[in-house]
This record gives C-alpha cells, sequence and structure tokens, in this order.
C-alpha cells in the first residue's frame, strides 16, 4: 500500500486527541492528503457499535463481548476506510487502534495479550500501522486532566484508577515487543512542546 498509517495510542486522558488535531491542522496547512478517524467508530456501522460499548447503562457487559465488539467496528472501518485510503497513497491518521485492544482488554481486562493480538490480526486482516504514538503519562496526572476538562466519564472510564494503571502497563509491554513501530512521548510535557517531538519524529516519513 502506498500510504502510510499513523495511530496515537495512550491511557484516558493522556493528551492525544489534542495532538491529533495539532497534526491535523499541521498536514492541512501543508497541503497533505489525509483522512482522521477514530477508534471505536468512524463509519455508520462502527459508531453503532460504539454507543453499545461505551454506554453507560450496559453494565452487564461481559469482557469477551466487549474485545468482539471493538474487533467488529475494527474490521469495519479497515474494510470501508482505511485499507481504501492506503491505496489511494493517502496518510491516514487513526485516533487508537488495535494496540487499545491489546492493553485495554488484553492486559487491563485479563484477557492475554497473545489473545487479543490474535482476534486484531483477524479483525484487520494483517494490516498494521507503519508508526504509532503512544502518549505515556503517570494515571493520577491523566486523571487529574480528565477532571479539570469535566467531562463525563464513559462505561470504560468509569473501571477506575487500577485499571488505567494495568492499561499503562500493557502499553508499555506492547513497546518493548514492537520492534520500533511504537514511539513513546512523555505525555506530561506541554502541548506544543509534545508537538515539536511528533514532527521529530515524522520529518522525512510524511
Ligand atoms: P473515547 O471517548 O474515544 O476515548 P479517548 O478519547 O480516550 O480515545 O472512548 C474510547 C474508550 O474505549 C477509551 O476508554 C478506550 C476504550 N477502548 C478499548 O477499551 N479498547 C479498544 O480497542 C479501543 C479502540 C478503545
Amino acid at each position: 500500500m502506498n500510504g502510510i498509517f499513523i495511530t496515537f495510542e495512550g491511557i484516558d486522558g493522556c493528551g492525544k486527541s489534542t495532538q491529533c488535531e495539532l497534526l491535523k491542522d499541521h498536514l492541512r496547512d501543508n497541503g497533505k492528503d489525509f483522512i482522521f478517524v477514530r477508534e471505536p467508530g468512524g463509519t455508520v456501522i462502527g459508531e453503532r457499535i460504539r454507543e453499545i460499548l461505551l454506554d453507560k447503562k450496559n453494565t452487564g457487559m461481559n469482557a469477551r463481548t466487549e474485545l468482539l465488539l471493538f474487533e467488529a467496528a475494527r474490521a469495519q472501518i479497515t474494510e470501508e476506510i482505511i485499507k481504501p485510503a492506503l491505496e489511494e497513497g493517502k496518510i491516514v491518521l487513526c485516533d487508537r487502534f488495535f494496540d487499545s485492544s491489546s492493553a485495554y482488554q488484553g492486559s487491563a481486562r485479563g484477557m492475554g495479550m497473545d489473545f487479543v493480538a490474535g482476534l486484531n490480526m483477524a479483525a484487520t486482516g494483517g494490516l498494521k500501522p507503519d508508526i504509532t504514538f503512544f502518549f505515556d503519562i503517570s494515571v493520577e496526572e491523566a486523571a487529574a486532566r480528565r477532571g479539570k476538562r469535566g467531562e463525563a466519564s464513559d462505561r470504560i472510564e468509569l473501571a477506575g484508577l487500577r485499571f488505567q494503571e494495568d492499561v499503562r502497563k500493557g502499553y508499555l509491554e506492547l513497546v518493548k515487543e514492537s520492534d520500533g513501530r511504537i514511539i513513546t512521548i512523555d505525555a506530561s510535557k506541554g502541548i506544543e512542546e509534545i508537538f515539536e517531538v511528533v514532527k521529530g519524529e515524522l520529518a522525512g516519513k510524511i
């Protein structure tokens, strides 16, 4: 495929969505051909799955059900949006992709990283990001940021700090095994400073 696939990862409140916005503006200013999508969602079917996944009323959701719904939304967006865009040579920015399932469901929900890796493969048909940014921040700092934004917690965020700690551990494990695909960024720094690092990592690649 001709395009380049870039994903953004981190625990809830790590600031990755802000960085996505900055990168979108930067690419637009430079006349680059790109699309931006987010997971779960990004397609009509995927947005419906997203509602089920994040609905606070769904307290009885089984961990396997949750994982398979994330993977189902992923299968849809991969075939419908991501692969065609890459084939057209576009830059694809994705706010979360399969590393989220490995960290949240594999590590934090305890379903096992290898088990989730198999399902990730099934959902994407083997498509992998070219570059993944992992915005690393302590659980306490991320929680304080979320508090400041005054956002209503969704079902996953409601799982608590201990859960976020396990998500972070999962990401750190993924970084070690990623052969350089995942780039860790210190997300405790200021917004501009972080964006300079992101731009630096992408220099010459996009
Ligand atoms: P969202 O509001 O998009 O959060 P964020 O802005 O932090 O990305 O909600 C997505 C939530 O779903 C978030 O808590 C992470 C979680 N999630 C998983 O547990 N597994 C996954 O595979 C994905 C893609 C997201």
